[in-house]
């Protein structure tokens, strides 16, 4: 495929996305609304990003038919790009860790002829480091690479303020209360800003994990993907937040199962976390309904071995019983 076919493919890929639906959901005391990310074609609310670092990237000719994409991921930005680059004829090499749950890491390999899996923890028990020095030799040793770089490039930004910050603009007139999960920070750099143009009083919330460093705290074991970070992510300096919520990792758990029992949600652990901030934001709160949007992220079935298993959390917390399941990243 040349160059001009590069950008032609990616237009018919753009005209099969949809706006993700917004599910009013039943509250006792918010008008609460769930946009669903999971609805996305691969699954995640990555496909946003990983679409517009791509598009970028072959109108700035850093992309060509020659390339081999290369992108530390574990999850859901990993599964995006391998279905964008098959889609381009482009080979995609994830970088990916022993953290990765089953059906990703099949999914992957099913999709991409190599997948490169690091096994040595890096100097914080994580993994993210090892992964990016991995990411390093291979744009070094193979041939024109492309490293989208999901934590610091800005484009992954803006495709939150092109199409997730727009769609939700198209959809409220009038919004109270906007929750978002942060991992890398592009969702909420890129919606907080499209948002704050068009609906000043709307108030961003960041909801991180407890034991990320993203909002200055001291980093430490986390397992449930897609939110925190062992770093503080450069493009956070892009969002415009009104207030953070820290979130314990067993009161996504049982967020997570409230979401499918109560609202018929199935959703990620990360969208857990997000719920769970909403709960107890909101707890003593007996004013006027206030409109409340958050963003589901992913799709609970890759879950289901891990945040959906009763006793898990007690399990990977129990050193004695489990090694190998820190520092989980994007
Ligand atoms: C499941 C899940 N939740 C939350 C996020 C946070 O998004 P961001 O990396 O844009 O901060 C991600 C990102 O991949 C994710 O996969």
């Amino acid at each position: 495929m040349g160059e001009s076919a590069l950008a032609d493919q990616l237009e018919r890929i753009r005209s099969g996305f949809i706006d993700t639906p917004v599910i009013p959901l039943d509250h006792e005391r918010l008008d609460l609304f769930a946009k669903t990310e999971y609805c996305n074609l691969n699954g995640s609310v990555k496909d946003r990003s990983a679409y517009v670092m791509l598009q970028r990237a072959v109108q700035r000719g850093e992309l060509t038919a020659d390339s081999t994409v290369v992108e530390s991921s574990s999850g859901n930005l990993a599964i995006s790009l391998a279905a964008l680059c098959r889609l381009l004829g482009i080979p995609f090499v994830p970088v990916i860790d022993q953290n990765v749950n089953a059906p990703t890491e099949m999914l992957l390999r099913a999709t991409c002829d190599r997948v490169e899996k690091v096994t040595e923890r890096d100097g914080t028990g994580g993994y993210l480091r090892t992964r990016l020095d991995r990411v390093t030799t291979l744009t070094e040793t193979l041939e024109n690479t492309f490293w989208p770089n999901q934590y610091s490039n800005p484009d992954a930004a803006d495709a939150h303020y092109l199409l997730t910050g727009a769609e939700i603009c198209r959809t409220f007139d009038r919004l109270d209360y906007i929750f978002v999960g942060v991992g890398t920070a592009a969702t909420i750099a890129g919606v907080s800003r499209r948002i704050h143009e068009y609906l000043p009083q709307t108030k961003v919330i960041a909801v991180d994990s407890a034991g990320s460093a993203i909002f200055g705290q001291q980093a430490r074991t986390r397992h449930i993907p897609g939110i925190g970070s062992s770093i503080r992510p450069p493009l956070l300096d892009q969002a415009e937040i009104d207030d953070v919520v820290i979130v314990e990792e067993h009161e996504s758990v049982v967020a997570c199962r409230r979401l499918l029992t109560r609202f018929g949600l199935f959703c990620g652990g990360s969208t857990g976390s997000v719920y769970a901030a909403i709960e107890r934001y909101f707890a003593s709160y007996r004013g006027p309904r206030l409109s409340v949007l958050f963003l589901c992220a992913d799709r609970g079935i890759a879950y289901t071995n891990t945040v959906y298993q009763q006793g898990w959390l007690e399990r990977v917390r129990n050193p004695t019983s489990s090694r190998g399941e820190s520092g989980t990243e994007q």
